[in-house]
């Protein structure tokens, strides 16, 4: 038998290059020693990636594309299919955390200084990969053929109507009739399970040939192929496979603890992942009283309300995904990482974080006159950081770069400082049993559980520091 499988591997081997692939992108990875929490966001993306692409097929099997239909079957899928609101509820759960992990990934990006020379192009198919995914969310979200898929969808589409001279021919093109319609449904299906999926798909390759050609950058961004041992490898560098493989499983499970959380207990999460009026079907003669985006979408659609001219409001809400583009070129920076920048950039980083989460809530808030007033100024404070970037960025005194990481230790290094983790969180128990056996129980330790969030916070803080 072991004769026979070494034949069989013996016979892939000469055929395609399975262990040389391996070797080149997990095994002789070399990525840096020092990678914190923010870099669980990569392979995080991938999972959800993953979950959704699983999820999606299994949905399609029972959706149907079609006005009459669609919000029926989707509520067939959640009642009568087996496991069918399981399957949907982990993937429009797993929308919302895609762009969790995705706008966290790319945070981790813009304070290590990640999309720098020679990383720019990991960036730009980083940012067309996010482009992807808006399209993908927003044409998703048209399916269930709820009020909000379908006020949304006519919102939307119909800002492309404020463009001169093309505009409402070409918002008519979009949708394949005056109004969204089932024409509208099927092309956007069409976009959100085929089309879409598949540049996607090409763009994560792309993304990660790129980042495996120049490697990884990490907390202190120093580049670690500058300093190499003997045998060629970088000095600060460990082998992807099997560090790095084994601390992103662990991302992956505390990261189900929260996705299953979230699935069995609050799917809608009162209405920010599945909003309320999408239970009710799509009503063409009925405007829902108050139309907003999912939240992932608000920061932007509160700039877009915040310039009073519509087509203005297209151009600025477009500006705003297209100034993230030119990041690699807005910062003038000598140092990568933020750890080594002066306070300036710190300053400017918490006042964007500011006006991002600040427009995030007001995109879901009525317009009303004090609102709008805010989302100016936000809206000012969020181009203000990309626009100045190139002066203060340059003007700005930064520290010395160490030559070396300072941080050298590995998971491997941690284990015992993860194993007291676990004793300070989880109280144990011991009680005789009724057959004389000890019985253990396990429960949580609050007073542990808030010191090591407390210990978790300053952490994070230090990791930008
Ligand atoms: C489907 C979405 C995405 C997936 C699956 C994905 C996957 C990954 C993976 C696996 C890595 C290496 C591990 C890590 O550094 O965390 C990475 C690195 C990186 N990604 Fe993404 N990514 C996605 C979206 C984005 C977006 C939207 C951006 C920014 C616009 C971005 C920018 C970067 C950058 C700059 C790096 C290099 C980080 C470094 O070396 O410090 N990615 N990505």
């Amino acid at each position: 038998m072991k004769e026979r499988m070494n034949q069989c591997s013996q016979w892939l081997l000469e055929r395609f290059p399975i262990s040389d692939l391996w070797n080149e992108h997990m095994a002789h990875y070399y990525a840096p020693k020092n990678f914190n929490i923010w870099y669980f966001f990569g392979s995080l993306a991938l999972f959800v990636l993953v979950n959704q692409f699983i999820t999606g097929i299994l949905l399609t099997m029972n959706y149907k594309p079609d006005a009459k239909l669609a919000f029926d079957s989707v509520e067939y899928i959640m009642r009568d299919v087996n496991w069918g609101w399981l399957v949907r509820y982990m993937h429009s759960t797993g929308a919302s955390a895609f762009f969790i992990v995705v706008y966290l990934h790319m945070f981790r990006g813009l304070v290590y200084g990640s999309f720098k020379q020679p990383r720019e192009l990991i960036w730009i198919f980083g940012m067309l990969i996010f482009v992807c995914l808006m399209a993908e969310a927003f044409m998703g979200y048209l399916l269930p053929w709820g009020q909000m898929s379908y006020w949304g969808a006519q919102v939307i589409i119909s800002l492309f109507s404020a463009i001169p001279v093309v505009g409402d021919e070409l918002s008519l093109w979009i949708r394949g009739d005056y109004v969204v319609s089932d024409a509208t449904l099927n092309r956007f299906f069409a976009f959100h399970v085929i089309a879409v999926p598949l540049v996607l798909l090409i763009l994560v390759f792309l993304h990660i040939v790129a980042l495996h050609e120049v490697g990884s950058n990490n907390p202190d961004g120093i580049e670690i192929k500058e300093n190499l041992n003997w045998k060629g490898h970088p000095l600060d560098g460990i082998p992807f496979h099997p560090y790095y493989t084994v601390k992103d499983i662990v991302g992956v499970g505390v990261f189900m603890f929260f996705f299953a959380v979230v699935i069995f207990y609050v799917p809608e999460m009162g209405g920010f992942f599945l909003e309320h009026a999408n239970f009710i079907p799509a009503d063409p003669l009925k405007t829902p009283e108050h139309i907003a985006p999912v939240w992932y979408f608000t920061p932007f659609y509160a700039i877009l309300r915040a310039v009073p001219d519509k087509f203005a409001g297209v151009i600025a809400m477009g500006g705003a995904i297209v100034v993230l583009f030119m990041l690699p070129w807005l910062d003038r920076s000598p140092v990568k990482s933020i750890r080594y920048r002066g306070g300036i950039f710190k300053k400017a980083v918490l006042l964007f974080v500011i006006a991002f989460i600040g427009l995030g809530y007001l995109g879901t808030q009525p317009a009303t006159p004090g609102a709008t007033t805010v989302a100016r100024l936000l809206t000012a404070v969020y181009f203000g950081f990309f626009l100045l970037m190139p002066l203060y960025t340059r003007w700005e005194k930064t520290k010395p770069v160490p030559e070396r990481l300072t941080e050298q230790r590995t998971l491997e290094d941690r284990i015992p400082e993860i194993k007291a983790l676990i004793g300070e969180v989880v109280s144990v128990e011991t009680t005789p049993g009724m057959t004389g056996a000890t019985v253990v129980k396990r429960k949580p330790n609050w007073p542990g559980v808030k010191a090591v969030l407390i210990r978790f916070a300053i952490n994070l803080k230090k990791s930008l520091d």
